[in-house]
């Protein structure tokens, strides 16, 4: 199965299809089953890796 990966304009990384997402340790983090997924890109998440929607709050603005 293809993996898509989205740039969301000055916000996450939209992934789309069968993933497993990983801590340091290596340890299995649930995605709760979500057909996609949003990864933050601003590192103001308070539940990283995963986009809380902080970005809007704290207005990063990707290169
Ligand atoms: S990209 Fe959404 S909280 Fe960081």
């Amino acid at each position: 199965m293809t993996v898509k990966i989205s740039v969301r304009p000055n916000g996450p990384l939209l992934v789309e299809g069968d993933v497993e997402v990983c801590d340091a340790t290596g340890a299995r983090l649930d995605t709760g089953g979500k057909p996609k997924i949003a990864l933050c890109r601003c590192g103001s998440s308070s539940s990283k890796p995963f986009c809380d929607g902080t970005h809007n709050k704290v207005g990063f603005q990707a290169p």
